[in-house]
């Protein structure tokens, strides 16, 4: 008998390009299906793109609650209404902490813009431009109580070129976060652990 499909919890905090992505590779044979989109920001434009998908979302506000405790005791509360068997985090912009994670850890994934371990955090594409690298690109991996620092599942890479910006190399890598992550789900859902190493497209040097 076939296995009923992974129920799949995608958090966002802005426009889920991600998300979108999550969603629509979720058909047919796929073993998973989404469950929920769920923002910490209200109003997030990726709301409305999961409601055009017909997925069901929710909105835990983290400026609506004193602390991070209370944030996450909300969100918990949210996710345990829908019984996800895996949260995939999608250009969530928050912090959880680490008795948060602990809960969900092997059943919870990032998609970060670097090649980890480099540039864990913020501006990865500015760092990656001033340190002159060759090469950036984004990364896969299970969300464990360290910040950007789990297993990693997948990999995509992109050149640095000369006159890249952080808004051109984002961009780039971006495109790559679209390819990497509906692959690494796919993988994930079905109990796969090896890794999906993307090279860059054909065609960009
Ligand atoms: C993007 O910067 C992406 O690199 C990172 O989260 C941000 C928003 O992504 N993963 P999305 O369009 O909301 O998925």
């Amino acid at each position: 008998m076939s296995e009923r499909p992974k129920r799949v919890a995608v958090l966002i905090s802005g426009g889920g390009s991600n998300m979108v992505r999550l969603v629509e590779s979720m058909a047919g044979d796929h073993p998973a299906r989404p469950c929920l989109v769920l923002s910490n920001v209200p109003g997030a434009g990726g709301l409305a793109r999961a409601v055009e998908r017909g997925v069901a979302t929710a909105v835990v506000d983290h400026r609506a609650h004193p602390d991070r405790t209370a944030f996450e005791a909300a969100l918990q509360e949210v996710l345990d209404g829908v019984a996800p068997d895996i949260v995939a985090l999608a250009g969530f912009m928050r912090i959880l902490t680490p008795p948060f994670v602990r809960r969900w850890q092997g059943r919870m994934l990032n998609i970060h813009p670097s090649l980890l371990p480099k540039y864990r955090g913020l501006d990865t594409h500015a760092r990656a431009i001033a340190a002159g690298d060759a090469e950036a690109g984004c990364t896969v991996h299970e969300v464990t109580p360290e910040l950007d620092d789990g297993p990693v599942l997948g990999r995509a890479r992109v050149p640095v070129r000369a006159d890249d910006t952080a808004e051109t190399l984002a961009a780039r890598v971006l495109a790559q976060e679209h390819r990497l992550y509906p692959a690494v789900l796919r993988r994930f859902a079905a109990g796969d652990r090896r890794l999906v190493d993307l090279p860059p497209p054909a065609g960009i040097a």
